[in-house]
């Protein structure tokens, strides 16, 4: 007995002799090499950074990664060295050089996204030409014609949400908008991908959904920020609660696949429709379990999103007196009925665009950055970004919170100016700065395919509300939440900024307001559902 214990002990000391300084050895010349010889070694950064990946896991983490590199780009300036391989830019050249370039793709990280590398999707295809031809499909979708078919559906499900104002309204009871928001935004995505009602307007039973897109875009901004860690997933999946969400939310995706595959395909005019002429297509269409992927990944694109930009504009309205009047003359004066509110005439509101844009500039819901790995292609000029010679397989990118508060491009960058979009003495120059600087859906053949819609329904969201309601932000402690506060958190300081927590794409609390209804205007919306009805 103890002998062995003798014997062990001596195998354990002998083996931690080896083991130690074994390691130690590793560790210095991992650092070494990262901070002297990695082709990457001149550029500044933070030491943990230029290390792992981690350090962006970490933050991803914390759901505040927008501002961490944000300060640290205040900190080491325009190029920073955040993770061993990456490479963040802050401009409008960078913009271009690197998101309108046939020299970068996306990172295989972003398999994080989806159900693996050999399930391709629109947004997680790393293969150019495959892509293209998924971005032509689901191009069809968000296309005008296509829209313009969808629009009453949309308006319905609009009109949904401001009956479910109107009680509160009448109490005066403050409204949690990001709470309504996300289930307009969900229920619409539904219905334009599968022609699906969730239901989550009116109903509780499918809102558990929510906690598992949470939980899943929690993780993906992780994984994406942090590839090495998706080792952990197998320990996710593992857990009990987990795997339960997971199964009861496939099992609602698997329903609304199911009772579409049940209709016609052309019953309805939505995603499945296009997809599945696809899957009929005999020239190496789409395989089943890329259609469910596919549907997936719209679910989160088109719903979680929007969300995120209807609060804003609501938080922003809520808190700036001036332009809540102007919005709101805008709005009266240009409808004379709430059913007018639709189409072309809504389009042309100059004013509306200019405070979604506002928000989109001061909180976008994409916020952090989106990653692009520069190819390997050997014989070529060199990959430059910002004039930076970029080697291969360097991940590059641009943050999109730090390039929407560059101060040269938007004065007073955390000041809520919806007329900086409609200054008419602006030189050209400088409005062109602007637009190019303004990047909340990205840019290039990767940028968002469903900009149009995310316009029109946040459109329709906000000219109606202000049509049947007067608002303002809910009285005391309510009337905060959302809010930048002081002992917030580094960067969460700023009260007049709605504030993101950033799982790849956002998730925020509040506003919470107050409604008040204008006369009886609501009624005509009783009328338009029993003329459905
Ligand atoms: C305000 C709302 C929205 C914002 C801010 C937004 C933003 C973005 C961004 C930043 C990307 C690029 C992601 C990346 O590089 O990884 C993207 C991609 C995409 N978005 Fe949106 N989006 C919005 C609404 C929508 C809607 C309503 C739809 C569908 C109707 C949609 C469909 C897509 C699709 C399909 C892609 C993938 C594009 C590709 O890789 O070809 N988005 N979006
Ligand atoms: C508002 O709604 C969101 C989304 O459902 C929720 O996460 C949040 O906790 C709500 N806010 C409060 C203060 O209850
Ligand atoms: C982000 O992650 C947190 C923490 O799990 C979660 O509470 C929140 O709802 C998530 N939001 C989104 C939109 O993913």
């Amino acid at each position: 007995m103890s002998a062995a214990f003798k014997w062990s002990s001596i195998m354990l000391s002998t083996t931690l002799g080896y083991i130690i300084p074994g390691l130690s050895i590793y560790i210095l010349i991992y650092v070494t090499y990262q901070i002297f010889l990695h082709p990457l070694s001149s550029y500044p950064g933070l030491l943990i950074a230029k290390l792992t990946d981690g350090y962006n896991g970490f933050y991803a983490f914390q759901r505040g990664l927008h501002l961490k590199t944000r300060q640290n780009q205040l900190t080491y300036g325009a190029v920073v060295r955040q993770g061993p391989n990456k490479l963040v830019f802050n401009s409008i050249k960078a913009l271009q050089d690197i998101y309108r370039n046939d020299r970068t793709t996306k990172p295989k990280a972003y398999i994080a996204l989806g159900p693996g590398l050999s399930i391709q999707t629109t947004i997680t295809a790393i293969d150019r030409h495959v892509h293209r031809s998924r971005r032509q499909l689901v191009g069809q979708v968000v296309s005008e014609r296509f829209m313009r078919m969808f629009e009453p559906t949309m308006i319905d499900q609009i009109n949904l949400f401001i009956q479910q104002i109107l009680p509160s309204a009448l109490n005066s009871a403050p409204v949690n908008i990001t709470e309504r928001s996300k289930n307009l935004g969900l229920n619409i995505a539904g219905l334009l991908g599968f022609g699906y009602d969730l239901g989550l307007q009116t109903s509780e039973e499918n809102r558990f959904m929510f906690d598992m897109l949470h939980a899943g875009s929690l993780w993906s901004s992780i994984f994406l920020q942090w590839p090495n860690a998706r080792r952990f997933r197998l320990g996710l999946i593992s857990l009990r609660v987990f795997r339960q969400l997971r199964g009861k939310y496939l099992s609602v995706v698997e329903k609304m696949i199911a009772s579409r595959q049940r209709q016609d395909k052309d019953a309805q005019r939505d995603l499945y429709s296009v997809l599945a002429d696809a899957l009929d297509s005999e020239n190496g269409g789409l395989r089943q379990s890329e259609l469910w992927a596919e549907a997936n990944l719209f679910l989160v694109a088109a719903g979680d999103t929007a969300k995120t930009a209807l609060c804003a504009v609501f938080f922003y309205l809520s808190r700036n007196d001036d332009c809540y009047k102007k919005l709101a003359h805008e709005i009266r004066s240009t409808f004379t009925v709430g059913s007018e509110i639709r189409g072309p005439a809504l389009a042309a509101c100059r004013y509306l665009r200019a405070c979604i844009d506002e928000a989109l500039r001061m909180s976008p819901p994409a916020a952090g950055v989106l990653w692009r790995e520069s190819l390997h292609t050997a014989g070529d000029l060199p990959f430059t970004v910002d004039g930076h010679v970029i080697p291969g397989g360097t991940l590059v990118g641009v943050n999109i919170y730090s390039v929407h508060h560059i101060a040269e491009y938007f004065p007073d960058p955390f000041t809520y100016q919806p007329e900086r979009w409609l200054d008419n003495t602006m030189p050209t120059e400088k409005k062109r700065i602007m637009r190019d600087a303004f990047v909340p859906f990205s840019l290039g053949p990767r940028g968002c395919a469903g900009q149009a819609m995310a316009y029109s329904e946040i459109s329709l969201a906000v000219a109606k509300t202000m049509w049947y309601f007067d608002f303002e932000r809910a009285k005391g402690r309510l009337g905060e939440i959302g809010a930048g506060a002081q002992g917030a958190g580094e960067g969460r300081e700023q009260p007049g900024e709605f504030q993101l927590l950033d799982n790849f794409t956002a998730s925020h609390d509040g506003p919470y307001l107050t409604f008040h209804c204008r006369e009886n205007l609501y009624e005509d919306l009783n009328n338009a559902e029993s003329r459905e009805g």
